[in-house]
């Protein structure tokens, strides 16, 4: 079959690098891609939310089947742009629709359906311009740090927690009366702060059954020791060494169980990946939040773990047969390391010439912000590449990860040396 993959980062070249594996695949496209899918896919020159765009290229270029990697065009309806149209309800589109989307696209929507549905989560209130006065009062019941949430997609910036009352009243004002976020901020979710370690599970339904995928572990600051910025990930480790077996079946029975059979009750059409964002608060999984698609840069660990044909998989899905799959995992430890432009996530330089790609034996390198220009590799945004090594344990394939970048070069060029350090 023809397969196109919508996005640009190290998660989308995993996703080719996984698919170019299968002997289903005839034919892959990526769009926009970068210099890592360039290798081994045919990239298109489009926008992950030109829904016309996206239907001239799935029709000229014989696509059967499309993997969304990003939330954006998810948020904004591709599955249901697909469906309302004749020449195109017929392609499978992995990601859900419009509907089911709004666990990723609206936090408030996420929090109602995870209390509809009995989903251990934080208490919460939800405020906008009117009651951002009850809004005050509420943050007065509570007690430091506060956790302050835009409502709407803000390129994941929208989280703020604060230890000062005053400070997070302030804040709180500029989200809803002053549009901190745009229309992101119109709504905030106020919540209970929850002290523990966090985890990401990933879940595949077809929404009837559902798999899941090995745990993973992602590191979201820029700094050693979990400090400064956030940033989309700056390195991951799978699987995640206090999951226990124990603490695993809790997350499947209170929270990935009642998730989708929730999606069912609720008539929220549901073909794709779920990110559930965890946080272990003493023996007890809760959920942080829902993401409508898989994790950057825990797609760079997870799917390297899978030893299963991921397109058997994803037609699977499309076919509403996921129950007969049998999902087998690589026992090793997989992890990576992000290299970053320096200066990101604030603003950094691109164009940078990416030298001592050709000596990496030990490691899968996997493109993110990259593209060719003249015959060379060069930086063109934030994360640069994700570099994933295996390992009997996580200590050896990050070893080797770092031993890896030891041979990679560019100008500015910064990256973690402390990944793992909390576990
Ligand atoms: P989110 O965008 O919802 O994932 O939030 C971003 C980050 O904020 C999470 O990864 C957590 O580290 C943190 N966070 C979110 N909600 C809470 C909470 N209720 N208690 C503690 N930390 C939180
Ligand atoms: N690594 C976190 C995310 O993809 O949202």
């Amino acid at each position: 079959m023809n397969i196109l993959i919508l996005g640009s980062g190290g998660r989308e070249h995993t996703f080719a690098w996984k698919i170019a594996q299968s002997k289903r695949l005839n034919k892959l496209f990526v769009a926009p891609g970068n210099s890592g899918t360039e290798a081994i896919a045919e990239n298109l020159n489009l926008s992950v939310t030109d829904f016309e765009g996206i239907k001239t290229a799935v029709i000229q270029k014989n696509i059967d089947l499309v993997v969304v990697g990003p939330e954006d065009p998810l948020v904004q309806g591709i599955h249901d742009f697909f469906l309302q149209d004749e020449a195109i309800k017929h392609i499978s589109i992995i990601g859900p629709q419009k509907a089911a989307a709004e666990l990723e696209g609206s936090k408030e929507f996420a929090k109602e359906f995870m209390m509809r549905h009995n989903v251990p989560t934080a208490a919460y209130q939800s405020f906008t311009k009117e009651t951002v006065e009850a809004g005050y009062k509420f943050l007065e019941s509570l007690n430091a740090p506060y956790v302050l949430k835009a409502d709407g997609l803000a390129a994941g910036k929208g989280v703020l927690i604060l230890n000062d009352l005053d400070e997070a009243k302030a804040e709180l004002k500029s989200m809803l009366v002053d549009a901190k976020f745009g229309n992101a901020s119109n709504k905030v979710v106020i919540e209970e702060f929850l002290d523990g370690i966090e985890l990401s599970c990933f879940v595949l339904t077809d929404g009837k059954d559902y798999k899941i995928l090995p745990t993973a572990k992602d590191y979201k600051r820029i700094g050693e020791g979990d400090t400064g910025l956030n940033t989309g990930g700056m390195g991951a480790i799978s699987p995640v060494p206090f999951a226990t077996k124990d603490f695993l079946d809790k997350i499947e029975s209170r929270i990935v169980k009642p998730t989708v059979e929730g999606l069912k009750k609720d008539n929220l059409p549901y073909v794709g990946f779920i990110f559930i964002g965890i946080i272990k608060v003493g023996d007890e999984p809760k959920v942080i939040e829902y993401n409508v698609r898989m994790g950057d840069p825990e797609t760079e660990v997870v799917l390297p773990r899978l030893k299963t044909d991921l397109v058997e998989i994803l037609q699977a899905m499309a076919n509403q047969t996921l129950f007969e799959v049998k999902i087998e995992i690589d026992d090793r430890a997989a992890t990576t390391i992000m290299l970053v432009s320096g200066g990101y996530p604030e603003t950094y330089e691109k164009g940078k010439k990416i030298t001592g790609l050709d000596t990496i034996e030990d490691s899968i390198i996997f493109h993110a912000g990259a593209k060719f220009l003249d015959g060379n590799v060069v930086t063109s945004g934030g994360r640069v590449m994700a570099i994933t090594s295996y390992g009997e344990t996580y200590h050896e394939a990050i070893k080797k990860s770092y031993q890896s970048i030891e041979n990679l070069n560019f100008d500015k060029m910064y990256y973690r040396k402390d990944i793992g350090f909390d576990l």
